[in-house]
């Protein structure tokens, strides 16, 4: 590979994307998110009105539009479609639930692969999704997979929704516990067993803890581990 690639795979809510940007920040390397580009896919379809599974339509929507990545301030990776910054409306709910059925298109996977390999070419990254390092950037210098516990995931989950006004009384939370408990798991399984690109926690990715620390400890440590292999930040991070 002609840049230094570091990987971080992991399934929902595992808090990828925070680590990821953080250690991006630290080492000066572009931070690219790569479930926006399978997010535009799902928005595309959406917005066209395309039956999600209708995978030929997909493809041949994809064909009439061009995805771009830019960089912004923050050193972080931003979606262009046609040209323009859409990266707020890709995370709406309604998108989220057609990007986890458009992701599991064959065409839709093997159109994304260049525009995620590309991406950036020449400048260090830290790449963030699904299949990041089992796929897409198989020879990456360091591969992180990133994991926490199904508790774990459904206690935040829960105070996240808590803090937003869901479930006010006792009896409320604890049905809203149940239901989370079940969506989270059926979820999880559904990305691990999926036979396009499963979330793989492959034998030489360094797996990463992140239910008891806090970010900025476990980013050290991910971060000292790169560095370890000598692996040293930029001198000309993407933000400067
Ligand atoms: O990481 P995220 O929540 O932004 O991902 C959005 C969706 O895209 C989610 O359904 C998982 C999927 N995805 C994927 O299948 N492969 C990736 N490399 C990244 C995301």
């Amino acid at each position: 590979m002609d840049r230094t690639v570091i990987t971080v795979d992991g399934l929902a809510g595992t808090g990828k994307t925070s680590l990821s940007k953080e250690l991006a920040r630290r080492l000066g390397f572009v931070h690219l998110s790569t479930g926006m580009l399978y997010r535009a896919v799902g928005y595309l379809a959406l917005s066209s009105k395309i039956a999600l599974e209708d995978e030929s339509a997909i493809a041949d929507m994809l064909s009439q539009h061009t995805l771009s990545l830019v960089c912004d301030d923050s050193g972080s990776a931003r979606l262009l479609l046609d040209g323009e910054d859409i990266v707020d409306a890709l995370y709406a709910p309604e998108v989220s639930e057609a990007t986890s059925k458009t992701a599991q298109l064959g065409a839709v996977r093997e159109a994304l692969v260049e525009p995620q390999r590309e991406a950036f070419a020449g400048k260090p990254l830290v790449a963030e999704g699904r299949d990041m390092g089992s796929v897409i950037f198989p020879d990456a210098d360091v591969k992180f997979f990133i994991s926490v516990p199904e508790e774990v995931k459904v206690q935040r989950r829960l105070a996240q929704l808590i803090e937003a006004g869901h479930a006010k009384t006792e009896q409320e939370r604890n049905s809203l516990k149940e239901k989370m408990k079940i969506e989270i798991h059926e979820r999880d399984v559904r990305d691990a067993e999926r036979n396009l690109a499963p979330t793989l926690q492959t034998d030489e990715m360094e797996v990463v803890d992140n239910s008891s620390q806090p970010l900025e400890k476990v980013v050290q440590n991910m971060y000292n581990l790169v560095t370890a292999r000598g692996i040293l930040p930029c001198q000309d991070p993407p933000s400067s």
